[in-house]
């Protein structure tokens, strides 16, 4: 986990270095697939099976008001302005890393970077609470106070995942709820956690592809992901990519860098 989580992380953060405006998501998806290939990892989204679905993409892209799942399509082309949430999620070893994270092409509105750092502090507030004998509504509602108190609205169709051998594995982890309820969490349980943050209101639609969830009004929505291990004191954060020493070191460098 430790070793798939780390080059999930990689590629991620290579990726994310490649987008500018003027491409499009299926160059940035094809880009993702050569970084995985070079790498040695295979996509675990490309095959990834929803009843009779199958999904398309090396990753999922989705921009300004998709929240979740969006397709590599040459039609999408990104411009100053605009936000996308980038998704790699790899299998390497026979073991998943999983992670997202929303980052801006250009210069966005002052409104929409506190969507995004919004969006992200949440997530570390619900992975603050993954440590061993807390529940899951422990981490649910810890996301769900952050985004609320800033105004903002959690997705409710969408939720975060144990992970392991598996993308999605037993538990659930929803991104609003009370604490001191659902399952307890072990010491070595490998989660997902994933909010998804709308600007205003938190009803979704489905795009006409099928997979590409959307903001039903119209306005951005950002998502952040790491895949972690349950412990004693603190999770132990599996998503940092090579060139750090341990996850701490890439949330500090994160909080100092740019958008
Ligand atoms: N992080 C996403 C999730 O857990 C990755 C989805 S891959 C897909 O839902 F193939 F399902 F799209
Ligand atoms: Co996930």
């Amino acid at each position: 986990m430790r070793k798939a989580g780390r080059s999930a992380a990689t590629v991620l953060d290579r990726l994310c270095g490649a987008v500018k405006s003027g491409m499009n998501t299926l160059e940035i998806d094809e880009l993702g697939g050569e970084i995985m290939k070079e790498m040695g990892v295979k996509s675990a989204c490309k095959g990834y099976r929803s009843g009779s679905k199958i999904f398309p993409s090396y990753t999922c892209l989705s921009v300004n008001d998709e929240i979740v799942h969006g397709i590599g399509v040459e039609a999408r082309v990104l411009k100053d302005g605009d936000i996308i949430s980038v998704d790699v999620c790899i299998r390497e070893d026979g073991m998943i890393g999983d992670n997202c994270r929303t980052i801006s092409v250009g210069k966005i509105s002052a409104d929409i970077e506190r969507l995004l750092r919004v969006a992200e502090q949440s997530m570390y507030e619900g992975i603050r609470q993954a440590v061993h004998k807390n529940r899951v509504g422990d981490v649910s509602a810890a996301v769900q106070q952050h985004v609320e108190a800033a105004g903002f609205a959690v997705i409710t169709n969408f939720v975060g995942h144990g992970v392991g051998r598996s993308l999605h594995e037993e538990p659930q982890i929803p991104n609003f709820g009370k604490p001191g309820t659902g399952l307890r969490f072990r010491k070595g349980m490998a989660i997902c956690i994933e909010p998804m943050v709308n600007m205003k209101k938190p009803q979704i639609r489905m795009g006409p592809d099928g997979w590409t969830a959307l903001a039903v009004d119209g306005m951005p929505s950002a998502h952040f992901e790491h895949t972690l291990l349950v412990d004693e004191e603190s999770p132990e954060i599996l998503t940092f990519p090579d060139g750090f020493s341990c996850a701490e070191e890439f949330i500090a460098h994160r909080a100092t860098a740019s958008l």
